[in-house]
């Protein structure tokens, strides 16, 4: 069993506050991904999970046991960090064998585990190099082969794939995903900044904002149903467009939330907002527009294809039908157009778990 419990968990460092009464359940074998802003203490989170850091208030619970006062060795965790670190001067096979050596484990186990890992991880071509003579992408697997191993019950990764170049990226995280889906009691947490990694490796979203959890859910419950400001333009990029003030008012909200996929140009004016084109991009595949609509932010847009509008253009756009959110002056959300508003917006993380 590896699910794990935090009940009530505080970190502090000093009088500094970094974590704020977080609960969670997390079930055996589920993939859970931390996001938010930089400082929000999401490492701060996994570390007092690994043991690397004490908790300063609160219990944690892994596969039933309480592990508060556990050594980080003995909590069947393994950490996986953005910078690997793999030792320089030892090939493939003797990076990943070297913590069951020190566990004195049978050559013929080492022997079994590190291939079982490099096959795994598509490395096994590779066992007899230094890292020097790897990509960054493998050197990153070498790094998981070295977690796998030792045959963790929770596995902790903390932005393993952001020294990576765009392609590796997504070779990488799909290698993840394998890897998930090979180990499939393995419960695994992940804190990324990426929005694609978060949203197609995710079980469940937990987005975290000074030290406090704003949401947990799956990843398409928090692009549905966001239930705060927060959320709603944490989780999708390019982010959700906020209308406030007269351009809120017709949609009886403080804030009504747009986002740039599910606007739809309307000729002659007719659109719900309408404004000056300042800016637009085309991607080939889809192209975004911003537009200034007499707010401090620009308006985006996305239209698929190549976009007509440019610079200087005017342009008009609405809501594709139901597809937006209302929200209150507190930022709480009132439900979009058909959408009801989903039960208890107000307290959604132990609830919801
Ligand atoms: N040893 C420490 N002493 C004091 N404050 C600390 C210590 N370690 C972290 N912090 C503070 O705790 C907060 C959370 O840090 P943490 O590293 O968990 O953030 P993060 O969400 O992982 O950010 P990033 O996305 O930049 O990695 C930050 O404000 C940080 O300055
Ligand atoms: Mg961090």
């Amino acid at each position: 069993m590896s699910d794990l419990k935090i009940t009530g968990l505080y970190k502090r460092y000093g009088n500094i506050e970094v974590l704020k009464d977080i609960n969670l359940d997390i079930r055996s074998g589920e993939f859970i991904v931390f996001v938010g802003p930089s400082g929000c203490g999401k490492s701060t989170l996994l570390r007092t999970i690994s043991g690397l850091e004490t908790i300063s208030a609160g219990q944690l619970e892994i596969g039933g046991r309480v592990v508060n006062d556990v050594a980080p060795s003995k909590r069947g965790i393994a950490m996986v960090f953005q910078s690997y670190a793999l030792y320089p001067h030892m090939t493939v096979f003797d990076n990943m064998a070297y913590s069951l050596k020190l566990t004195r484990t049978p050559r013929a186990e080492i022997e079994k585990k590190v291939r079982a890992a490099a096959d795994m991880l598509q490395l096994s071509p590779y066992l007899d190099r230094l890292p020097k003579a790897l990509s960054g992408g493998q050197r990153q697997r070498v790094a998981i082969g070295r977690a796998i191993v030792r045959n963790p019950q929770v596995f902790l990764f903390d932005e393993p794939l952001s020294n990576l170049d765009a392609a590796l990226r997504v070779a990488t995280r799909m290698e993840i995903a394998k890897l998930k889906e090979s180990l499939p009691d393995t419960t695994m947490i992940y804190v990324t900044h990426d929005q694609v990694e978060a949203m197609t490796l995710a079980d469940r979203i937990v987005v975290l904002k000074d030290g406090v959890v704003m949401q947990v859910g799956t990843p398409m419950e928090l692009y549905d149903h966001p239930q705060s400001l927060f959320v709603a333009g944490f989780i999708g990029s390019p982010q959700m467009n906020f209308l406030t003030g007269p351009n809120a008012a017709p949609y009886k909200a403080a804030t009504v939330g747009v986002r740039p996929e599910h606007m739809e140009v309307l000729p002659d004016g007719k659109g719900a907002w309408s404004g000056k084109v300042i800016y637009s991009e085309d991607l080939g595949s889809d192209s975004y527009i911003y537009a200034d609509i007499g707010q401090d932010e620009a308006v985006i847009v996305r239209q698929d294809g190549k976009t007509p509008y440019h610079s200087g253009d005017t342009i008009s756009f609405s809501p594709k039908g139901d597809l937006y959110h209302r929200f209150d002056e507190a930022g709480k959300p009132m439900g979009s157009g058909g959408v009801a508003a989903p039960v208890d917006p107000v307290q959604p993380d132990r609830e919801l778990l």
